[in-house]
């Protein structure tokens, strides 16, 4: 799985499993662009493990939300690594928690179009330079709960079944032009974004889970470093979960 001489664009890579993805796909040999919003000395801790594993990495500051913030950063990284041949759409919104109920419309737009513009803008900015070169791969990171609702995740559950759709009509009208578009699934995956949850609430989920254990974001890179192989050079619109065999399709 020698991604050399490829180069990488991972959204939200400051943290959890998108640094994990851009590591993994730094080890194997990609040029990485780590996307960050906010947390720069974490982003540059990333492009550091990448450097000191012998790859090659940038730090790209942008809110994947503003448009004109990643027309820039896709610039950047074009400049500053050479055109883009793997586009990882990571960064999420926010979750808000709660029932549907207590869900304020404010609370549902931002995540749920806050999310969207995030796989939107870097997807329009990036694909160009791919059709002109009649190759790439996109993979989003949707996740288990896209098909499988969870309470209190309702925005959650509805932007996620979103990215599903984007991905499949993505690989649909981008497969005749060589480029090849796949949706991983996380299960319950331990980063920033779940350290709130009750002690309890994760044991339960290593329980009923086949493989007994929780996610942790290496096992999702591991997945997307898969689908952005050559070995997968005929999968494209698929969804696959990394779940340890909770969620089953
Ligand atoms: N963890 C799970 O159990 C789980 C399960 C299923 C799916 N997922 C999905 O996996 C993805 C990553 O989740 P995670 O758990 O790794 O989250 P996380 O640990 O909270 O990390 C979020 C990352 O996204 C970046 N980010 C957030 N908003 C951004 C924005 N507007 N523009 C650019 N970057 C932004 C953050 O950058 P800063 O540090 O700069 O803020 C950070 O690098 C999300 O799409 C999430 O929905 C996670």
């Amino acid at each position: 799985m020698d991604l050399k001489g490829q180069v990488a664009l991972v959204t939200g890579a400051s943290r959890g499993i998108g640094a994990a993805i851009a590591v993994l796909l730094g080890k194997h040999n990609a040029r990485v662009a780590v996307n960050y919003a906010k947390s720069k000395d974490k982003a540059d801790q990333v492009v550091e493990t990448i450097k000191n594993e012998g790859g090659q990495a940038i730090a790209v500051q942008a809110d994947v939300r503003d448009n004109s913030a990643v027309k820039t950063m896709v610039e950047t990284t074009i400049k500053e690594l050479g055109p883009i041949d793997i586009l990882i759409l990571n960064a999420g919104a926010d979750v808000p928690w709660k029932a549907f109920m207590a869900l304020t419309f404010e609370e549902f737009e931002n995540k749920v179009m806050g999310e969207l513009k995030g796989f939107f803008f870097p997807a329009q900015a990036v694909i160009p330079q791919m059709i002109e070169r009649k190759k790439g791969c996109i993979v989003g990171i949707s996740s288990g709960l896209s098909r499988h609702p969870g309470f209190g995740f309702s925005a959650h559950t509805t932007v996620k079944s979103g990215v599903d759709g984007l991905m499949k009509s993505l690989a649909l009208e981008l497969g005749p032009h060589g480029i090849r578009v796949n949706t991983v699934a996380p299960g319950l995956t331990i980063t920033d974004a779940t350290s709130w949850l009750p002690k309890e609430r994760i044991e339960g989920t290593a329980k009923a889970t086949p493989l007994g254990r929780v996610g942790q974001p290496d096992d999702i890179a591991g997945a997307v470093l898969m689908l952005v192989s050559d070995e997968a050079k005929f999968v494209t619109g698929a969804y696959l979960p990394v779940s340890g065999g909770v969620q089953m399709i």
